[in-house]
């Protein structure tokens, strides 16, 4: 072998073997086959020996060079390798260790009610739906049988929007209740109906016992031969599902313009079992067995009529209750002030 070439392969062989980093290894690599590196040169120089001698150094060189190639590849390998490891031992992490805890929410407690009502109702052959939160006055009230200027509207205190007013709808509002959902179902003209129209509601009102803004469900019932019965045997079975077994519902007469007749709906307490006592004195939930959620009855017929439902065919019930409220007694939770709901406390929040 040509003795520069020799000397030019123990140098850089030798330099390849004490690199212990990366980054050594390049450096002989840059001297040996670099641009200015010693091999290049070589080649590059090739021109200046004999021609009878140029043939054999070419050979040589270029077969060094692929050498020099393989060796410095196969030490990378290597030395990746071993730093590879040294990195796992350098950080070292105990998957088996516990985890640190991150604070998990849950869903508020109005959404977990409306799921669970969502759930029962959808088990009875429900269609759960959300009617609007803006509302015509139509739908609202005069549909329900509630004429402009009647008295009765009096006690949904409601919020008018400014605007003009639609010749037959009339003025917005912020629905007062989900009662508006009603003549809006059945105009959509599929019969039998069974609906829960689960929405927010707004009235103009706010104390320990009120909300400006709250939630309501409205169950509507439209079939042929439905009586007083069904209602009831439907609501029994809501109040089992939700508040627990042994829970009873009572039916109270009581008036609405929408309803014919009309209720309101009482759940026996889950504190006194419905008797009004609990450790020997009055029950401090309900204090008389019962506990009060919502109104209910038999559908009106000018209510079916301004939905397009022939009242002679057609009859059924509708109910609607606050779900906050509802969610409220399932707790039995003595809660001074329901506007904790949404003050978004969370030491409030978290205990449900
Ligand atoms: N919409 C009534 C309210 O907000 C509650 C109600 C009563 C709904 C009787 C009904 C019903 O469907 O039949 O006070």
């Amino acid at each position: 072998m040509n003795s520069q070439l020799e000397k030019i392969k123990n140098e850089a062989i030798a330099a390849i073997g004490r690199a212990r980093d990366e980054n050594t290894l390049t450096q002989a690599e840059i001297r040996a086959l670099g641009r200015k590196g010693a091999l290049t040169e070589f080649l590059r120089d090739l021109g200046r020996l004999a021609p009878e001698q140029r043939r054999a150094a070419g050979e040589e060189g270029n077969a060094l060079k692929k050498e020099l190639e393989s060796v410095i590849t196969r030490r990378r390998a290597e030395l990746q390798k071993i730093a590879a490891s040294g990195l796992a031992e350098r950080e070292w992490l105990d998957v088996t260790a516990p985890g640190r805890e991150l604070p998990a929410g849950h869903l508020h407690l109005t959404t977990q009610a409306i799921r669970e009502i969502t759930s029962i109702f959808s088990r009875l052959g429900y269609n759960c739906v959300s009617y609007p939160e803006v509302e015509w006055d139509w739908y609202a009230f005069e549909s329900l049988n509630m004429p402009k200027d009647h008295t009765a509207r009096d006690e949904w205190e409601t919020f008018f929007l400014s605007g003009p007013s639609h010749h037959k709808f009339g003025r917005l509002v912020l629905t007062p209740h989900t009662s508006s959902g009603q003549v809006r179902e059945m105009e959509r003209g599929e019969l039998p109906i069974r609906m829960v129209n689960i929405a927010k509601c707004y009235r103009r009102q706010s104390d320990v016992n009120h909300l400006p803004m709250f939630h309501q469900f409205e169950g509507l019932l439209i079939d042929k031969n439905i009586a007083i019965t069904h209602l009831k045997g439907t609501l029994d079975y809501f109040a089992r599902e939700f508040f627990g077994a042994g829970r009873r519902t009572r039916l109270r007469p009581f008036h609405f313009r929408f309803t014919e007749p009309s209720f309101e709906i009482d759940v026996s307490c889950g504190v006194c079992g419905g008797t009004g006592e609990s450790r020997g004195g009055r029950c401090r939930v309900c204090k008389q067995g019962w506990l009060e959620l919502g109104g209910a009855g038999m559908v009106h017929p000018n209510v079916l009529r301004a939905g397009g439902v022939d009242p002679r065919e057609w009859g059924g019930f509708a109910f609607g209750w606050g779900v906050e409220r509802t969610r409220m007694m399932k707790s039995a939770a003595n809660i001074d002030d329901i506007r904790v709901l949404y003050k978004n406390d969370a030491r409030f929040l978290e205990q449900f």
